[in-house]
Formats: structure tokens, sequence, C-alpha cells
């Protein structure tokens, strides 16, 4: 049962084997008669290259997966490994290097630094990685490219659109080229137009990347975009 397990060193991974296993995964918030079982025996496997879409009512535990897949929360049964890395027995210095190495996260409120402009807060995984200065600066100007805000580097968040802001949040998540991007509803608070532009924007840059991720939606957009539905209710995946 080691062969999901073995930590492996760069390169890609052998054909066949998954880039996400999520094995009988619970998660129960509170004790006794306040106790909420979030998640349930949820198991599943994500293929490289893969973009997956997350699907489920409010409260159906999509956040709580996609905490406990990203190393940001624990399961109280089954185990989660990424890119070979059991990520729910992580301690607290492989959780660091989880996070800068192998997955980054979008979310749906941005998480923007507000007194940084678009390129430093691209800028800020380079940094903790301590890249050169010349060598972030042309890694910002290409990652704002990519995502069309070339023009606005100099902009802050606040003096910027949602759609713009979260944009910026992407080229963020892709700084550090991640082999697993977890985005939790990241057009819940952009209008349906833009909502659709950063929905192709995420495909194009998994494909462009060759990075694989899993996406919270409920925007049926996303879910024909991405090559799966993963469908869970009361904390059950029911599809996928
Ligand atoms: N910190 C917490 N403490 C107690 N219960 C929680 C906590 N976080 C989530 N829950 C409960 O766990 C269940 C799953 O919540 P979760 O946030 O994962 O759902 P979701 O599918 O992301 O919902 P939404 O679509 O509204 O974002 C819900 O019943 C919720 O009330
Ligand atoms: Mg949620």
């Amino acid at each position: 049962m080691t062969t999901t397990t073995e930590a492996r060193h760069g390169g890609p991974a052998p054909a066949g084997v998954p880039l996400v296993s999520v094995e009988h995964v619970g998660r129960t918030y509170g004790t006794g008669s306040a106790a909420v079982h979030a998640l349930q025996d949820v198991s599943f496997t994500i293929a490289p290259g893969e973009l997956v879409a997350l699907v489920g009512r409010s409260g159906s535990g999509k956040t709580t997966l996609l905490n406990i897949i990203g190393g940001l929360d624990k399961p109280d049964a089954g185990r989660v490994v990424v890119d070979g890395r059991e990520v729910s027995s992580l301690d607290e210095g492989g959780l660091v290097e989880l996070r800068r190495d192998v997955v980054s996260f979008v979310f749906q409120t941005f998480g923007l630094v507000p007194v940084l402009s678009a390129a430093e807060n691209v800028g800020v995984p380079l940094r903790l990685r301590k890249l050169p200065t010349a060598d972030r600066e042309a890694r910002v100007e290409l990652l704002l490219d990519l995502v069309g805000l070339g023009a606005h580097a100099q902009q802050r968040p606040g003096e910027m659109s949602g759609g713009q802001q979260q944009r910026v949040a992407i080229a963020r998540a892709l700084a550090n080229s991640p082999r697993l991007l977890v985005a939790d509803e990241p057009t819940g608070q952009l209008d349906t137009e833009t909502g659709t532009a950063v929905m192709a924007l995420l495909r194009a840059v998994v494909e462009a990347e060759g990075m694989t991720a899993i996406v919270s939606t409920h925007d049926p957009l996303m879910m024909s975009l991405a090559d799966r539905v993963l469908r869970i209710a009361d904390g059950r995946l029911v599809e996928g």
C-alpha cells in the first residue's frame, strides 16, 4: 500500500498514478448532539492534468473537502495523498512546503493584500521562495500578461474590478507553478459575464501550465468546461 505515498523528487508523475487521492475521508464538526457530519466516507482520485468541478448545494461539504485536500484542515477519518505526499498526516513544516511547492488556492473573496499593487501581490509567493529580483519581476510580468492585466500592474486591488482582482489572484496562484490548483467558488462574487471569462481563463491556464485543478462551483458553464464533475450531497459523494 505504499505506491501512492512514496515521495517523488520532481519529474512528471508515473502514468496511471493519480495526482490526488482522497480515501474514505470523514470530517465532523462539533460533538454529541451538536455534531455536523460535513464529510462521510468520501473517496475519489484525480489524474494529472484533469480539471474537476466539485458541485453540491450550500452546506454540502465543498469547502470542507477543498480545505482538507489543500492541507488547511485535517480529516477525522481517512487520508489524502497529493503528488505523493500524505497531506492528512503532514506536520506544520510539511504543510508549509506543500503550500509553497505543490498546492495553490484561489478563494471566492480573492484574498489579495490591499496595500500591494497587482504586481506585488503576484510576486508574494516568489519572494517567499527568495527568487532573485530580476527573475521575479520577469515572471510577474509574464503572469500578468497571461491573465490579461499587463497594463494594470501598478493598480491596487481597491482600484480594480472584481473580475480583475480574481485574475490577479489566479496569476498569484500560478506564480510557483503548483501541481494542483484548488479554487473554491472562484466566480461566486462575479457577474455571469465576468465569471465566464474567469472560468475560461482557468481552463486555459490549467492546460497551458500542465496543471491539475479542482474547482467548486454552482456555475453550469464551469461544469461544462470541466473534464469531470464530482457531486456531493450532505457530505457524501453522489456522482463522479
Ligand atoms: N467551522 C465549522 N464549524 C462547524 N460547522 C461547520 C464549520 N464549517 C462548516 N461547517 C458545517 O459543515 C457543513 C459543510 O460546510 P461547507 O462549508 O463545507 O459547505 P459548502 O458546500 O462549501 O457550502 P457553500 O456552497 O455554502 O459554500 C455545513 O453543514 C456547515 O454548516
Ligand atoms: Mg463553501
